[in-house]
């Protein structure tokens, strides 16, 4: 790691009385600089307890946009602004268009504020489960991605409606059962990520969000991994006896390097901002899903 860039960076953060949030998808060398590495859901609970006036968020722009929501009053910055490719399968309209037929609508995190203004309540990978349960309905609609909905389904025998159809994680599609049944030979857990296709999510021993498979592997030691590779390199850093089940990349999450986040931090560039009725609707489905998952992760 460049020392210099690293110093300077810690420097900066103290006079500015910032703090650093990262999503364990980060390139490691991000990871070990931050405050605080977690999921979608630690990250967001993270943004609201903070005291730092400024936050900078190395991650997809859809969880520095909940950072925002969360915090009106601190500045909000993205080294870099990577898109996340399946936040921008679901637009409003769509959702609006979807509950015409009266159900309520679950937006996973990884959707724009537009999409969140219009939920009924917001989930992450790691709360879908008891968000969809508390809902008092035995139909409800979620979206934008169709593993998770077919995962929610799974879990809580409710019919739970993908809205799109097809919306997906480009990253996590690409695991398949014969990457499943190759991994089976190593004889340790294979613990994967719900946004993977149903066939890999049946074949594993564990599904959970990135949070809840560290929590995993910190309890069990050893596990073959079905996600991003940033998550894997992490837990291989600590001495964890892990390997993925095949290596693939986020290119979005990847694109913050030290010298983004240097410069995010001396320019204060980027500053994320939400327009502020768009921001209200949206916290509110954001705290609801709060409220939901305080009494536990699942
Ligand atoms: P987690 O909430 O599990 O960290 O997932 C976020 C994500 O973008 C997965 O692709
Ligand atoms: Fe989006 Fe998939 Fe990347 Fe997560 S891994 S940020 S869902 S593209």
């Amino acid at each position: 790691m460049c020392s210099n860039l690293v110093k300077e960076i810690i420097r900066l953060k103290k006079e500015k009385n910032a703090v650093i949030l990262a999503h364990s998808y980060q390139r490691l060398e991000i990871q070990k600089i931050a405050d605080f590495v977690g999921d979608s859901l630690e990250l967001s609970v993270m943004a609201s307890k903070t005291d730092a006036d400024v936050i900078i968020f190395c991650g997809v722009d859809f969880m520095a946009e909940t950072a925002a929501i969360l915090n009106p009053e601190k500045t909000v910055l993205i080294p870099v602004e990577a898109k996340c490719p399946m936040a921008s399968q679901l637009n409003a309209e769509m959702v609006d268009k979807a509950k015409e037929n009266g159900l309520p609508f679950v937006a996973y995190v990884n959707t724009y504020a537009e999409v969140k203004a219009e939920a009924d309540i917001c989930c992450t990978s790691a709360n879908v489960v008891r968000v969809v349960k508390s809902l008092n309905s035995d139909e409800v609609l979620l979206g934008p991605d169709r593993n998770l909905a077919w995962f929610a389904e799974w879990k809580t025998k409710k019919r739970v409606i993908p809205v799109p159809e097809g919306g997906h994680c480009y990253v996590h599609v690409q695991f398949d059962r014969s990457d499943v049944i190759r991994a089976k030979a190593k004889g340790v857990p294979i613990i994967v990520h719900p946004e993977c296709n149903p066939e890999v999510q049946l074949l594993s021993d564990y599904i959970g969000s990135t949070s809840q498979m560290v929590e995993f592997v910190r309890k069990h030691g050893s596990a073959v991994i079905g996600t991003e590779i940033g998550l894997i390199e992490r837990l291989k850093a600590e001495g964890y006896r892990v390997d993925p089940l095949k290596c693939v990349i986020c290119r979005e999450m990847k694109m913050n390097t030290l010298r983004d986040v240097l410069r995010a931090l001396r320019e204060e560039r980027n500053v994320v901002e939400v327009p502020s009725d768009v921001a209200r609707k949206a916290k509110r489905a954001i705290e609801r899903m709060m409220e939901i998952s305080r009494g536990g992760r699942s």
